[in-house]
């Protein structure tokens, strides 16, 4: 397995480069009002031509009372909900198919990514709802993947990764050891057992190895676009998430080289990304993008091949928290780009 990639000693990537750039009178046409749908029927039906059209929807007032009710919106698109098998952050279960999505600190930047862009299926339908907000922070951040993909293929690190695609690199600690961990192969493939670690892998074109401290550590060679079925195009799907610079603002894992932080991304041969590279591609996301600004029992509805999501560093107040749930399905095994 190739990790042998040298560290460099990384410039500040800004992530977040406008917070917003499209006006929230824009992006209003993307909330659904619910009470103009009296019944079931018609707002069924509503939802199904919005994620035709749209691919997004923002539904206040959605008449929620508890996060394990985002199932039910997911139920009018699809019904094969993920368990999050193989995911990369830590999750605890709302109930069957709803997942705390409030794991990362608040200080931390939560890049920009579609969601598990590093397995070989991911969900296209990815929902998101909120039980409890701050006054003032904390919106989830989603770009249109038309326009991030047009700009990057306008670059020369877009034309690049067509040819050279990208590699996901992981390290999975023991959950026995006392290494700083992000995320033990334990509870990404909840089990205390190698071998059930290794039928998983055995079904994915993943290489591993087992590190004498009990880490598993897996590479993954992919195309770094995906092909839209629907819409008949290339969309950049990947996450910025999972490059290693996530980790420069998170103290103890910085320390780290980058093949020794929880995760990293290189171009599928294992050469990094230099810096003006990388802050091409955090820029990019940030072209066409608008925030979510959550008021309680909100909910999203994302394509997540077409929306890309992040989340920007918050400040609670005393007594504030900030509570959200994830649910998502429609799943797709990865087919790559046609270009
Ligand atoms: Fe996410």
């Amino acid at each position: 397995m190739t990790t042998s990639m040298t560290t460099q000693q990384r410039q500040a990537i800004k992530i977040f480069t406008h917070k917003g750039n499209v006006p929230d009178s824009e992006s209003e046409q993307y909330h659904l009002n619910v009470s103009q749908y009296p019944n079931s029927e018609g707002l069924k039906a509503e939802v199904l031509r919005r994620w035709n059209q749209d691919g997004i929807m923002v539904v206040s007032n959605s008449g929620m009372t508890h996060l394990s009710e985002l199932k039910r919106w997911g139920a009018m698109i699809f019904d094969d909900f993920v368990d999050y098998e193989g995911g990369s952050a830590p999750r605890s279960a709302w109930g069957e198919g709803v997942f705390n999505i409030d794991d990362t600190p608040s200080h931390i930047n939560m890049c920009y990514h579609n969601e598990m862009c590093y397995l070989p299926a991911y969900p296209r339908c990815f929902l998101v709802g909120s039980l409890a907000v701050p006054k003032l922070g904390g919106e989830t951040m989603v770009s249109d993947n038309h326009a991030t993909t047009t700009a990057l293929l306008a670059t020369d690190v877009g034309q690049q990764l067509k040819t050279r695609r990208v590699r996901y690199i992981r390290n999975m600690t023991d959950k026995h050891s006392d290494k700083l961990s992000y995320k033990s192969w334990q509870d990404t493939f909840k089990t205390e057992s190698r071998e059930d670690v290794e039928r998983y892998i055995a079904k994915t074109d993943w290489e591993y190895e087992w590190l004498d401290d009990g880490t598993l550590r897996t590479s993954y060679i992919v195309d770094a676009y995906e092909w839209h079925e629907n819409l008949q195009e290339n969309l950049f799907f990947s996450g910025m998430v999972s490059h290693a610079s996530f980790f420069d603002q998170w103290t103890g894992f910085n320390q780290l080289d980058d093949p020794e932080r929880p995760f990293t991304m290189t171009y599928g041969d294992g050469q990094p990304f230099n810096d003006n590279e990388l802050q091409i591609l955090f820029d990019i996301y940030n072209k066409r993008s608008f925030p979510i600004r959550w008021q309680q029992f909100d909910l999203a509805i994302l394509d997540n091949l077409r929306w890309t999501h992040a989340r920007p560093a918050f400040q609670l107040t005393e007594n504030e928290q900030r509570v959200m749930g994830v649910s998502m399905g429609m799943m797709r095994q990865r087919v790559g780009a046609h270009f």
